[in-house]
């Protein structure tokens, strides 16, 4: 039987990932080895905002992006509000100029 091929390095350089449950355990594993080993930018969603920071500034030599998002994702109200949130202040941001 032939041996499968081998799998193709991921590239993410200059592409986006979320990654949910970000401020531990797997999940902030998962954004690091995204984040180091393969050039993705970091949308980081979990409750605890001040371990999402933590995540932001320790990746922060890596040079992708990292935004933090603190929601609850059992609310759904919770997950409308913050998109909503982060809409108005990128339209703000854009009015500015
Ligand atoms: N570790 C293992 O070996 C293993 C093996 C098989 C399966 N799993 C499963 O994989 C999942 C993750 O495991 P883990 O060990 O990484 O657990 P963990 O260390 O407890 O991490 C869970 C992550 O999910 C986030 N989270 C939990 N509830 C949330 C909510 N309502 N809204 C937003 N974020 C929420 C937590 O962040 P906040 O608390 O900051 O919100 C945390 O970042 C679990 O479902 C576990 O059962 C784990």
């Amino acid at each position: 039987m032939p041996s499968p091929a081998p799998m193709k390095p991921m590239d993410f350089r200059g592409r986006w990932v979320l990654v949910t449950g970000a401020s531990s355990g797997l999940g902030q594993e998962m954004a690091r080895q995204l984040a180091r080993d393969h050039g993705a930018n970091i949308v980081g969603v979990a409750r605890r905002g001040d371990r999402l920071q933590a995540r932001k500034q320790e990746l922060r030599p890596t040079g992708v992006k990292v935004l933090t998002m603190t929601a609850d994702l059992q609310k759904t109200e919770d997950v409308a509000r913050r998109a909503r949130a982060r809409r108005q202040r990128e339209r703000a941001a854009r009015t500015a100029g």
